[in-house]
């Protein structure tokens, strides 16, 4: 059985979907501040297996001793985590306690239970501002803000704990940009309040919640001024942590810590992004271009290939099947899962 932590959030929910179809168990952990248990009905629904969960903290030690004693964990895919980075300005202590010592009582209660297969939701943020592409031998840089600095923390902690176990098999998966929803359109990014990120934010104007979209600069040194990003669909970036997994799973592969990027390879501009929503969903996205947001970096995508090479894994849906996707859930879901 698979311990998904943060199960019931977006990625996790996909990623369940994945695994359950692949035939493994899962079990959900999730104290669905930032979701809710709706998204695991829906998955049973959709998979027509069942995605049983427990409410609770990473945070608790007990609560996961129990989980550990109480069922036979083989792995556990981590995604529990506060991930607002303008929040995470404002609340750093927040930050730093749910994600960095979330995950290090997470760890705790794994080595107590000598469970060391372990799959970590990193970002691309951990490259901080260097050359693109980014490949994994991209020395990490200083990220922009606390929720990049707690992801980079993350890591290091990861590196040192197999640096002092060789049994431990560890993941880091740093995600490019999520977007759109599964095909079927059940489930999605359903983000509480005003969406900070692109997509969503396109979808809510498209549906008519918000008026018009802030496109923040339109002169950065790229091809059109606005900023360039490597968005994934999330499908392709769910059926990576299968892949993830099966690899680490797998007793001919080298123990210790093992990095992959999950992007497409290729960038797109948010104006190109507004563009293509439009095109293939036929709806208007009005939008003014607004300052700059602090922080923002003008270009960055993945280099691909070595998940290619080693997981297999490579991103297969197109930029059209991105726009479709996110606009069959926003617009059977208006209100999320509300
Ligand atoms: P999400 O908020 O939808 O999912 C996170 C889930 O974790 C939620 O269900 C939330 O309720 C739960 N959670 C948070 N703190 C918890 C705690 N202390 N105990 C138990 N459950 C807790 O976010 P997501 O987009 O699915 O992201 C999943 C992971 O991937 C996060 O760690 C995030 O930082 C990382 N990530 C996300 C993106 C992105 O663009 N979405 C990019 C890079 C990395
Ligand atoms: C952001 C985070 C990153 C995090 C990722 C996933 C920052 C600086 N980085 O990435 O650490 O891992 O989300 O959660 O916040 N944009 C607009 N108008 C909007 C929203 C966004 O123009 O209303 C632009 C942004 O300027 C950016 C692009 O769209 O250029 C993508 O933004 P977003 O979806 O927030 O992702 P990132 O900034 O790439």
């Amino acid at each position: 059985m698979i311990l998904l932590t943060g199960g019931a959030g977006y990625i996790g929910s996909h990623t369940a979907v994945v695994l359950l179809r692949a035939g493994y168990e899962v079990l959900v952990v999730d104290n669905f501040c930032n979701s809710s248990p709706e998204s695991l009905k829906r998955i049973e629904k959709i998979t027509g297996k069942k995605c049983p969960y427990i409410r609770g903290d990473i945070r608790d030690r007990a609560l996961l001793d129990n989980v550990f004693q109480q069922h036979t964990i083989e792995a556990v895919i981590h995604f529990a985590g506060l991930k607002a980075v303008g929040e995470s300005y404002a609340k750093p202590l927040d930050y730093y306690h749910c994600n960095v010592f979330g995950t290090i009582t997470l760890l705790q209660a794994m080595q107590a239970f000598g469970v060391k297969t372990f799959v970590f939701s990193s970002s691309a943020t951990v490259y901080g501002n260097a050359p693109i592409p980014y490949t994994e031998q991209t020395p990490t840089g200083v990220p922009s803000n606390p929720y990049g600095r707690t992801k980079l923390h993350i890591e290091q902690i990861l590196q040192d704990l197999s640096n002092s176990d060789d049994e431990w098999k560890i993941a880091l998966l740093r995600y490019f940009n999520p977007v759109a929803a599964i095909e079927t359109g059940e489930i999605g990014e359903d983000p509480l309040g005003i969406p900070n990120n692109l997509m969503p934010f396109i979808s809510q104007v498209a549906v008519g919640k918000l008026p018009e979209l802030a496109v923040f600069g339109n002169d950065y040194p790229t091809r059109d001024g606005s900023c360039v990003r490597d968005f994934i669909h999330i499908m392709d970036l769910a059926e990576g942590h299968c892949a993830a997994l099966d690899f680490l799973q797998n007793p001919a592969h080298p123990n210790g810590v093992h990095i992959w990027n999950l992007g497409t390879g290729k960038g797109i501009s948010v104006l190109e992004m507004i563009a293509a929503f439009e095109k293939v969903n036929q709806v208007k996205i009005p939008y003014r271009i607004a300052p700059k947001r602090d922080g923002d970096l003008a270009e960055f995508y993945a280099n691909p290939n070595k998940a290619k090479m080693e997981l297999n894994w490579q991103a297969k849906r197109s930029l059209e099947d991105m726009m479709r996707d996110l606009w069959n859930w926003q617009k059977n879901n208006p209100n999320g899962y509300r």
